[in-house]
């Protein structure tokens, strides 16, 4: 994902597989809002995005029938083929069939991920231990950036090891899944009862872990009852872990985080960095996310994912607006920014990935892989994951035609949505910090006084009988 942006602005990559998208850039002299504006080079970056929303529905079957460990396997062997075709991609059917590999690797890894990291933490470190997720996520962006800076440099082929390098992290993933343990959910749910029980006590390092046993089998009891989970999934009592898991996703995307991320160095060679500007935008940016995101793992277990959320929105409306007006009155005619405006542009940008990176950025991962109740966790999880990948791909497809034409005002059209996530959190969002995963029913959503009235229907068995009352 990351490395995507970098090489759609390298000329050797655009004359070789989008000649006419070339030609453009050369002759048109275009303002900064409407430079790459053009469906076929967005539909090269978001084919990615299509093929994760399908695939993530068959990563959830696989989930389920097959276990986590396996489904991670899958992913990391299809980043492995994606990133080697797009490499050595000689004519545009093969970079497009790449982006498409690429797509179901990420279709299956943001399935299985999560859930996997949710499933084996305690619960006192589950938030933390499940935004590592996003922090890797954060570093592949930030070396991403990196390397396409370094691959720029290098003609013609530069864009050919920079979508290859991809294939690191692909490799990585590939032997992590082949040494990575199984979940207890995951073995119970598949009536291996014995190893889920061992699993669970070497991953705890104790053998007293009959409490914790005990739920996930009554989880699992209730889980094997369900014959088809997408249809449990549209019952009543399904609606209150469905409807936030796919809103903290769509919600996630309409911060407007990749079309900051995207607009970072157009922003930041204003400032007057002008030859190393991509470069010192993705790195400052790329670090504040990385080391937001250490914030966000060390106060989500113990201030909760409310107040992170609340936190970032009023955050993230501050800086979206001002960045809005100052380039609505200033860079209205000259295309132009004064320094010490530009200066304030930069910090404005950094102010807004820093509060993404420990709210919506992490915790639109974390909050949907720990809600749903075992029966429908896969399945629910799957609708979570596509919706992502649906609206990152409406962003992908729409933002650079939308910033030609709404300007400025594309910041206020975040800005209004980022008030709508928070009087979502406010009043829709319950904490779910410290509360066992599968215990949330009984916790959480028969507790919470929207919520609850859709619980009637409700028929599974939670474990909560046999562990204390922890909120
Ligand atoms: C989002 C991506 C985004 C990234 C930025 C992720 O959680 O899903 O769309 O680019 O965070 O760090």
């Amino acid at each position: 994902m990351g490395v995507a942006g970098g090489v759609t602005a390298m000329d050797d990559f655009l004359i070789k597989f989008f000649p006419a998208v070339y030609q453009r850039k050369l002759r048109a002299k275009e303002d900064n809002y409407c430079k790459y504006d053009n469906q076929y080079l967005q539909l090269f970056t978001s084919s990615l995005y299509l093929a994760a929303l399908v695939s993530s529905f068959a990563a959830s079957k696989m989930c389920s029938k097959l276990g986590r460990k396996p489904t991670i396997f899958v992913a990391s062997a299809f980043f492995l083929c994606g990133s080697l075709l797009s490499a050595a991609a000689q004519r545009i059917w093969m970079i497009i069939l790449a982006r498409v590999l690429l797509g179901v690797g990420v279709g299956f890894g943001n399935e299985a991920v999560p859930l996997f990291l949710s499933e084996i933490a305690p619960v006192q470190h589950r938030g933390a231990v499940n935004i590592l997720f996003q922090l890797f996520i954060t570093i592949g962006i930030l070396f991403a950036n990196l390397v396409n800076y370094g691959a720029s440099k290098i003609h013609p082929w530069g864009w050919r090891l920079s979508l290859g390098l991809a294939s690191l992290p692909a490799a990585f993933l590939f032997v992590g899944s082949v040494v990575i343990i199984e979940t207890p959910a995951s073995l119970v749910e598949r009536n291996q009862e014995s190893q889920g029980l061992s699993t669970l006590k070497k991953i705890r390092g104790v053998e007293d872990v009959d409490a914790e046993f005990e739920q996930i089998k009554m989880a699992c009891e209730a889980a094997r009852e369900v014959k088809d989970p997408f249809k449990t999934l549209m019952k009543r009592s399904s609606m209150p872990p469905l409807i936030i898991g796919v809103m903290m996703q769509v919600f996630q995307q309409f911060t407007g985080i990749n079309a900051i991320m995207f607009y970072a160095p157009v922003l930041f060679q204003t400032v007057g960095f002008k030859n190393d500007a991509s470069l010192l935008s993705s790195v400052i940016t790329g670090l504040v996310n990385v080391f937001s995101t250490l914030v966000s793992i060390y106060g989500v277990d113990r201030v909760g994912r409310r107040k992170l959320l609340l936190q970032a929105c009023v955050q993230m409306f501050i800086s979206q607006t001002a960045i809005g007006a100052i380039l609505l009155v200033h860079l209205k005619g000259s295309n132009s920014l004064d320094e010490g405006l530009a200066g304030l542009v930069v910090v404005l940008v950094c102010l807004f990935v820093m509060s993404f990176a420990w709210s919506w950025g992490p915790l639109g991962w974390l909050i949907p892989s720990e809600t749903f109740p075992l029966e429908i966790r896969t399945s629910g999880f799957a609708c979570a994951v596509s919706s992502n990948m649906l609206f990152t791909f409406i962003i992908a497809q729409a933002f650079l035609s939308m910033m030609c034409h709404m300007r400025a005002f594309i910041f206020f059209f975040f800005a209004a949505w980022i008030v709508v996530m928070g009087l979502f959190v406010l009043f829709l969002l319950p904490e779910t910090k410290n509360v066992p995963i599968d215990a949330m029913v009984e916790r959480v959503w028969k507790q919470h006084p929207v919520w609850k009235r859709f619980m009637d229907d409700y028929d599974g068995k939670e474990g909560v009988k046999n562990v204390g009352m922890i909120i």
